[in-house]
């Protein structure tokens, strides 16, 4: 694996990066004409509609047609929207899949056509049609998740022990597993040692996936493990959610049904503005957070080549002012290794939210209080 070492700016704090790169370019009439087709998996969730922004400036501001379709999490609508693209004739495909399984017939017909797809953030599973893959480390998402409830609780020395429960994503999202599985690997051992307790025993990911990445569902299964287990007055130490919109659920249950005493260490991913307020208040410890700007950056020089008839290979890295490693061998689609471009998240806590600022993709509040999404860029 190859790193890029280049970055614009880089700030190291919590243990983590945060990476500001954004690499813009011009060189809008050498593409004016072509057209990408961008399609996202739902827009009631903030980090998508970022995605959708930052892509379609990058594309369009490069003389590239956008088409911009959100299909609200429903699979066969996506299904339609992406076959609708395919109909006007777009250059090119880039998918954040609602369900990663259920494309494959479409993208046969893309495949037909000679119109390359590019899987954005999660994979799409058992197809030949797709050509790359850019995401970030998934794994190392649920790795710093377990790592941050590991440190905060100082499992490495002491001895008492803490309850646990875990709150997974939508078992359709290739990503899922891969968060899940990254936190629980760190965790693990100190599970074994009964340090770590988890007093509902879920701790498979199927037991504690939640469809479609639902706040509402998470919220409702957390309300029946906090009846269920913790009614008579046991204590809970960590909600390790896989993303935010499960973190805010898992909270909202918390301030109905929960009696005890403490208030418990809350994981997320994202840094959705509803979270981030949260982690302000103290109803949520930390967020992973994923620079979709830099995402959006990589993912347009990935396809960029594509569209030029090149082959984009591990040496695109070195030309990227991104932090991002080539691999080639860990994401499987159930068909064929696809070529991955991975990214690094980081870790936000209260501490250190600063840094969302700094890299401009938020803007303090006028009390300084809150984050909100910057207007500006
Ligand atoms: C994942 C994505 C996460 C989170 C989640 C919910 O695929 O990687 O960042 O947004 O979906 O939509």
């Amino acid at each position: 694996m190859k790193r890029a070492i280049a970055m614009l700016m880089a700030v190291t704090l919590a243990g983590s990066v945060v990476s500001c790169g954004n690499g813009k370019k011009n060189d809008k009439n050498a593409n004016s004409g072509k057209s990408v087709g961008i399609a996202m998996p739902t827009s009631t969730l903030d980090r998508w509609n970022s995605d959708g922004k930052f892509l379609q400036y990058r594309f369009e501001s490069a003389g590239f047609d956008v088409d911009l379709i959100y299909s609200e999490n429903d699979a066969t609508r996506q299904n339609n929207d992406i076959l609708a693209m395919i109909n006007k004739g777009v250059d090119l495909l880039l998918i954040a899949a609602v369900d990663g399984t259920k494309l494959s017939g479409t993208l046969e017909t893309a495949k037909e056509k000679g119109i390359p797809v590019v899987a954005y953030d999660r994979l799409i599973m058992d197809t030949h049609a797709l050509t790359y893959y850019v995401s970030f480390d998934n794994r190392a998402v649920g790795r710093l998740q377990g790592e941050f409830v590991r440190d905060q609780l100082a499992l490495d020395s002491g001895s008492d022990s803490y309850n646990i429960e875990f709150v997974a994503g939508d078992p359709a999202d290739n990503n899922a597993k891969y968060f899940y599985d990254g936190a629980y690997d760190v965790l693990e051992p100190y599970i074994e040692s009964g340090r770590l307790v988890i007093p509902s025993g879920k701790d498979s990911f199927d037991q504690v996936a939640t469809p479609e990445w639902s706040m509402d569902k998470a919220k409702a299964n957390m309300k029946d493990t906090l009846a269920k287990y913790y009614s008579n007055g046991t204590q809970l130490d960590v909600v390790l959610c896989a993303n935010d919109s499960t973190a805010l659920g898992a909270a909202q249950a918390l301030n109905i049904v929960y009696n005890g005493k403490n208030y418990p260490i809350i994981t997320g991913q994202d840094g959705d503005v509803a979270n981030l307020k949260n982690i302000v208040d103290g109803k949520q410890a930390m967020t992973v957070y994923k620079n979709v700007r830099d995402e959006a950056s990589v993912t347009y020089e990935v396809c960029k080549m594509i569209l030029d008839g090149e082959i984009p290979t591990s040496k695109l890295v070195e030309k990227l002012p991104i932090d991002v490693s080539f691999d080639s061998e860990s994401y499987n689609n159930g068909v064929k290794y696809v070529q991955s471009y991975l990214l690094l998240p980081s870790v936000i806590t209260k501490d250190n939210m600063q840094l969302l600022v700094d890299c401009g993709l938020y803007e303090w509040d006028s009390a300084h209080k809150y984050l909100e999404l910057t207007k500006t860029s």
